[in-house]
Formats: C-alpha cells, structure tokens, sequence
C-alpha cells in the first residue's frame, strides 16, 4: 500500500471521531462539514492511486489501478464541484450559527481550507477544458494544500 492510502485513511478515521463522538446529537452543520470531507478524501485517493501505478513495478497492478481510475475520472470532476457545494452550505450554517468567528481558529482554518477548495475546483476545470503542464502541476499542489489544511481543520 502507498503511504498517502495511510495518510488519507488517518485523516477519515480522526474526522469520524471529531463528529461520531457527538452521537446522538450531532449538529446538521457539522454532519455536512463531514459530508465534505468524505467527498475530498475520495479524490484525492486519485493521488494514492497515481503514486502507487508510478512507483510498483507489478505491471498486472499498473494496468488494473490505470483502468479503474479511468473508469472513475467522470465522476471526480462532478465529486470535487459537489464538495466546493457542500463546503458552502456547511459555511452558510456555520456563519449562521457563530456569525463571523475571525478570532476562533476552527473558523479561520476552515475559512482558509475554504478558499483553497475554490483553488482545487478552479484548476480541475481549467484543466479538463485546455490541459496544460503548469495547470496539472497547480491541481496537485492546491491538492497537496487542501489535504494539509482539511487535517489541521478537522483537528483543531
Ligand atoms: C474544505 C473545507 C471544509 C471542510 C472539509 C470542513 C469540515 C468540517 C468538519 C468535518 C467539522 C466538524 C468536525 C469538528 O468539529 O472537529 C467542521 C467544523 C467546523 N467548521 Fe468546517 N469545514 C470546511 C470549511 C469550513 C469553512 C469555510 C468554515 C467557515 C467559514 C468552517 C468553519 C467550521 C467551524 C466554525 C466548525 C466548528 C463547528 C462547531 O464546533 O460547532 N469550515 N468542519
Ligand atoms: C476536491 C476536489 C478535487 C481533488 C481532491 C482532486 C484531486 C485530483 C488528483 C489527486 C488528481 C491526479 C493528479 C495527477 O497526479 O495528475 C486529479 C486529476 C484531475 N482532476 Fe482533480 N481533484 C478535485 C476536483 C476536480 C474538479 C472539480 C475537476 C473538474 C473538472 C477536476 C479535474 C481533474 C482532471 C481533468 C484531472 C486529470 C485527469 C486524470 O486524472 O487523468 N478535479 N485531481
């Protein structure tokens, strides 16, 4: 297994403990917040999946991971703008709820991990509608962002 399966894992399992442990009054806010995550972290399994096909030298595995990740691809553009969705309800209610928080770190972190989801979706877009090096270098590091900021807000 690639170590961003673990990473990726890890991160899932601190988030159903952030909200699971709520149970049975889990606020509407923070289920959708949840929500979310999940719908991040199954993207950006897509790097778990591209590491692993570049870096085993099983070439049974190579072609197996390559076809199933083809076979996911047309959903991940409509995963990723459902989650920028999401992301906007859950602040819309928290907004509603706490107002605007500047001071509490939970609403600054997830405010900026916000607008980095903004940056992930914007250059998925660019590049499915006109692929260019510089495009794909950028989807990964507003990836690699994202993936560090979602840990810090969820742990917070
Ligand atoms: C990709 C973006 C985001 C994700 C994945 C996300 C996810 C989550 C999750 C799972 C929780 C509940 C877990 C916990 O309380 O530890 C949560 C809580 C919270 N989020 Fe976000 N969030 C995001 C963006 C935002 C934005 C844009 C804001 C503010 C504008 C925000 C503000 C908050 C606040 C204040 C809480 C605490 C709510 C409470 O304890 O009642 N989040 N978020
Ligand atoms: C939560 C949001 C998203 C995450 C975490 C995410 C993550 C990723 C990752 C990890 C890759 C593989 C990078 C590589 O090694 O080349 C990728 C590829 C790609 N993404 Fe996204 N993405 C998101 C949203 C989007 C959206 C909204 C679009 C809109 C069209 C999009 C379009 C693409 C395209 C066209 C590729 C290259 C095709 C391929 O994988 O073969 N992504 N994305």
């Amino acid at each position: 297994m690639n170590k961003w399966f673990y990473f990726n894992s890890t991160v899932l399992l601190i988030a159903v403990w952030q909200v699971f442990h709520l149970f049975p009054t889990i606020p509407i806010h923070i289920v959708i917040g949840f929500i979310g995550v999940v719908f991040i972290l199954f993207n950006w399994t897509r790097h778990a999946v591209f590491s692993t096909i570049r870096n085993t030298s099983d070439r049974n595995r190579k072609i197996r991971l390559a076809n199933m990740s083809k076979k996911i691809l047309p959903f991940h553009r409509w995963i990723g703008t459902t989650a920028l969705f999401i992301i906007i309800i859950h602040a819309i209610l928290v907004i509603d709820i706490y107002g605007l928080y500047w001071r509490n770190a939970k609403y600054v972190s997830g405010f900026v991990t916000g607008l980095i989801l903004i940056g992930m979706v914007t250059t998925g877009w660019m590049r499915l509608l006109r692929p260019t090096g510089r495009k794909r270098k950028a989807h990964i590091y507003f990836g690699l962002a994202l993936f560090f900021f979602v840990t810090i807000h969820v742990m917070l």
